[in-house]
């Protein structure tokens, strides 16, 4: 926490200029309060009026929210649309069915261009494909594929025909692959062959068979696979079928399938506090109109706009800032296929440069690692770069600290472009707490305010109001459209994990701390105050990784922790104890410890491995058992232990576990 409490002591101020504010979508602070006090004066008609502002419905909505059985809460009920259309036929018919919707840049380079009528040919000859494979609506599809814009059309198809969505992030494994199609009760499956990142090529197919092969997905009656590089994957005939087979021989309409502004359009599983991830389930219209507003606000959406957001689609952001938000509001995008250090670290100041992308999106973890690089070689270091186009920046996923806010804005921004420091969660859909670029003073580290709309607030453990300066827990006060409906089959997590009674049962817990300045009410976030570590912009439960970690034949006990980490944010460090004696010798603790990782990445996936793993004898408990995680966290930063150690059965523990292996 320490490079974010350094945040609070920040003083500097940048306004928008002149020339940012006279073109913004919202321009200067009173435009900003005037859509803050119509919320506040009028919530439903406020959200009602953007809504039938923003959307298409086919049929109108009857009452914008429903409030009968809360926290359930229900947007625009009554409304019928078809999210794919609202991206694609609407932009078409408003006259755009030829300006390019996604510029694809390949890992080696390759560009491939679609325009919004040729990316809706696409969507509908696949989501034909999945009609004759007998997907209907609202049964399930998991999405298992590579950055690519048949990642994109694959999630509109869905979205065409009702489907339901889950996407699983490209690194994730067989396990963890496994887990959500047990989980959502998926039909189908589609991936790719392989992907392609940094020059490598790495599996995607062989691991859908893999967790196919584990059980409980008996489900699944077909695999899609879009051929990425041809590597010879085998196909299970009956069950697999090639992309372009499938697509090639379908009709290039598809009537979208009108649905409920309520019907799921997707789920995407996050890490919690306990037990295994959560199904995040979001709606079709209140979940799209806060993707396209956001667009609009936050990012200042303008018709001539290349908008870059590097995120991938197996992430919220990539749902949000890539597949929906963006096509909604008729933009021209980049999707990127590589990672940000292939061919070399100047391929995102390279990219934008080429494309002359006006709008980009990025994380702290991705700033901070290209400043390293930058720094050891001056011709991967922006200014190398023509990166005249850009006129505003974006950071999302973890707080950015002070300093690379500072780079950032000097080296890619040119001392020219506003960042906007955007705070939300796979939960709240969108942008919740951020600067709106032509009006918000920027404060470097700080969120700044809530979107209008947006009834954040920061309170104590009975949640009861603090006052500003005062650090406590966040929440928001009030319902917004695109937020989490329920946990997809488990609605008594959904109401205990985001509604605790202890809060009193009617605010939405973020699961953050934070705390507001005393002169503007600016956010400042503290990180998690639950057991969820923050990786690079990836959550992490500890929880999860524990299990992974006892799971294996060796480990008896596990407990895993945070550490600050200059380039990750969080590092995942573990305390383990095995089931035969601690080795005493170096060389072999370091060999087991480079085996449990390997474990936990083959279990989870590469994020989830840790950083560092120490031995014990045992762990610091409580007389009654409990493990005192706080005292594994001093440990861990290698602090002095200065807490009390009183309560502890073993405190001698303290020393071993003191030590780096
Ligand atoms: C958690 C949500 C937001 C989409 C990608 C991550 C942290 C996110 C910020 C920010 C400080 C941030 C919070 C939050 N977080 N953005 N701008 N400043 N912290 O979504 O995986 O659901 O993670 O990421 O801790 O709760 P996610």
């Amino acid at each position: 926490m320490s490079a974010i409490q350094s945040v609070s002591h920040e003083t500097r101020v940048f306004n928008p200029s002149e020339e940012f504010k006279r073109q913004a979508n919202i321009s200067g602070m009173a435009a900003y309060k005037a859509l803050c006090d119509e919320a506040e004066r009028d919530f439903t008609g406020f959200w009602g009026r953007l809504a039938n502002e923003n959307l298409k419905f086919s049929k109108p909505f009857t009452q914008v929210l429903d409030e009968t059985n809360a926290p359930f809460y229900k947007w625009f009920t009554g409304g019928e649309l078809n999210v794919s259309a609202n991206c694609l036929e609407k932009n078409i018919d408003a006259g755009l069915g030829d300006k390019v919707a996604i510029i694809f840049e390949a890992d080696g380079g390759e560009v491939t261009k679609v325009t919004y009528k040729e990316l809706l040919t696409r969507v509908n000859k696949l989501a034909n494909g999945l009609k004759s494979l007998g997907v209907n609506k609202g049964d399930r599809v998991v999405i298992y594929m590579p950055m690519s814009i048949e990642g994109v059309a694959a999630m509109h198809a869905c979205a065409r025909i009702g489907a339901i969505h889950s996407v699983v992030f490209g690194g994730f494994s067989a396990k963890a692959l496994q887990d959500r199609i047990v989980d959502t009760g998926a039909v189908a499956v589609i991936t790719a062959d392989q992907q392609v990142r940094g020059g490598k090529q790495l599996p995607l197919k062989t691991i859908v068979d893999e967790a196919l092969s584990l059980g409980g997905c008996e489900a699944v009656k077909n695999v899609i696979v879009y051929k990425r590089t041809g590597a010879d994957v085998g196909m299970q005939a009956g069950r697999d079928v090639y992309m372009h087979e499938l697509a090639g021989k379908q009709s290039d309409q598809c009537a979208p399938v009108m649905v409920d502004s309520e019907h799921p359009l997707f789920i995407l599983y996050t890490s919690g506090s306990t037990g295994k991830p959560k199904g995040v389930q979001h709606s079709s219209a209140g979940y799209l109109l806060w993707a396209l507003l956001t667009m609009k606000w936050t990012f200042d959406l303008k018709p001539n706009d290349v908008f870059w957001c590097t995120a991938d689609i197996g992430w919220v952001t990539g749902h949000s800032y890539i597949t929906y938000g963006p096509l909604a509001a008729g933009a021209t995008q980049i999707v990127f296929e590589g990672v940000p250090t292939f061919p070399n670290a100047g391929r995102f100041w390279d990219m934008i440069a080429r494309h002359k992308a006006t709008i980009f999106y990025t994380a702290p973890t991705a700033i901070r690692s290209l400043i390293k690089a930058s720094e050891a070689d001056e011709k991967v270091h922006p200014k190398s770069y023509d990166l005249s186009s850009l006129r505003l920046m974006g950071s999302v996923g973890e707080p950015i600290n002070p300093e690379a806010w500072m780079w950032y804005y000097k080296n890619v921004g040119g001392e020219r472009c506003p960042i906007v420091d955007t705070f939300w969660q796979t939960e709240t859909g969108g942008h919740m707490i951020t600067p709106l670029p032509g009006a918000t003073p920027l404060v470097p580290g700080s969120c700044t305010l809530p979107l209008p709309g947006i009834m954040a607030a920061v309170v104590d453990e009975t949640g009861g109001d603090l006052p500003n300066g005062q650090g406590g827990i966040l929440v928001v006060k009030r319902p917004w459209p695109s937020m989490i409906r329920t946990i997809w089959g488990d609605p008594d997590r959904f109401k205990k994990s985001y509604f605790p009674e202890e809060l009193g049962g009617k605010l939405y817990l973020a699961g953050d701390g934070a705390v507001r300045d005393k002169d503007n009410g600016n956010f400042t976030i503290m990180g998690r105050i639950d057991d969820v570590l923050n990786v690079s912009g990836h959550r992490m439960g500890t929880m999860e990784i524990e299990s992974s970690l006892v799971a294996n034949e060796l480990v008896a006990e596990a407990a895993v922790v945070g550490r600050p980490d200059d380039l990750t944010g969080e590092a995942i460090v573990a305390f383990v104890v095995l089931k035969g004696d601690r080795p005493a010798d170096d060389e072999l603790r370091a060999k087991l410890a480079n085996e449990l990782k390997g474990w936990v990445g083959k279990d989870i996936g590469p994020i989830a491995k840790p950083k560092e793993i120490r031995f014990g004898d045992n762990l610091p408990k409580t007389r009654s058992g409990k493990i005192m995680r706080r005292l594994l966290r001093s440990l861990a930063k290698g602090e002095q232990i200065t807490q009390d150690t009183s309560t502890l059965e073993n405190p001698a523990i303290l020393d071993q576990l003191g030590k780096a292996n």
